[in-house]
């Protein structure tokens, strides 16, 4: 399982290295599609609004479980905020229908905080620890993974 483990993290640098090229934040700050698009049914397999939720809720478990990272979590409080937020932000990144994310940009959310690639990898492997933890196909959870992973260039500052 460990070794499962290292393959799911090592996938996900891999991602991350060959998204340069993808964008998922327009220069005024909306979300918007990446490109490889996204396939039509990933919504679907995620479970829909419910899957899509509960993923996102076991996402942040990961992530306050973290030590590497949680402390960034809690210094800044609002942790229902920000899982709301998100749930928002991976439904249009997924193409829900009718959903629309009322957050702030991403680079102005994480501006001040002098994120590093190291912690931002920290929360994509607990993202992937939510796929697991949800039973998410493994393919669905890395079109997921990489639609966010170019957002590192607005997150990632230090
Ligand atoms: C793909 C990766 C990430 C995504 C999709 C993401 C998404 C978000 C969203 C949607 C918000 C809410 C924005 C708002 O309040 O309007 C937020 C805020 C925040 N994020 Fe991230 N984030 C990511 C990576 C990170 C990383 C790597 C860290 C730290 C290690 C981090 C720490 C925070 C904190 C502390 C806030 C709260 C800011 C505040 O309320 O002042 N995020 N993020």
């Amino acid at each position: 399982m460990k070794s499962f483990n290292r393959l799911l993290a090592g996938g996900a640098l891999c991602l991350l290295s060959i998204s340069t090229f993808a964008g998922s934040e327009t220069p005024e700050g909306k979300v918007q599609a990446t490109y490889p698009p996204i396939s039509s049914d990933a919504y679907e397999k995620f479970g829909g609004k419910y899957g899509m939720d509960r993923w996102v809720e076991s996402l942040f478990k990961y992530i306050m479980l973290d030590n590497r990272i949680n402390y960034i979590f809690a210094e800044h409080g609002k942790i229902d905020r920000q899982i709301k937020l998100n749930q928002q932000l991976v439904a249009v990144m997924l193409g829900a229908p009718g959903v629309e994310y009322q957050g702030a940009s991403m680079s102005a959310a994480h501006a001040e905080m002098g994120i590093t690639l190291t912690q931002f990898n920290a929360v994509v492997e607990d993202a992937y620890l939510a796929c697991e933890d949800l039973r998410t196909p493994y393919h669905t959870c890395n079109q997921l993974i990489a639609a966010l992973a170019p957002f590192k260039r607005s997150i990632v500052t230090r």
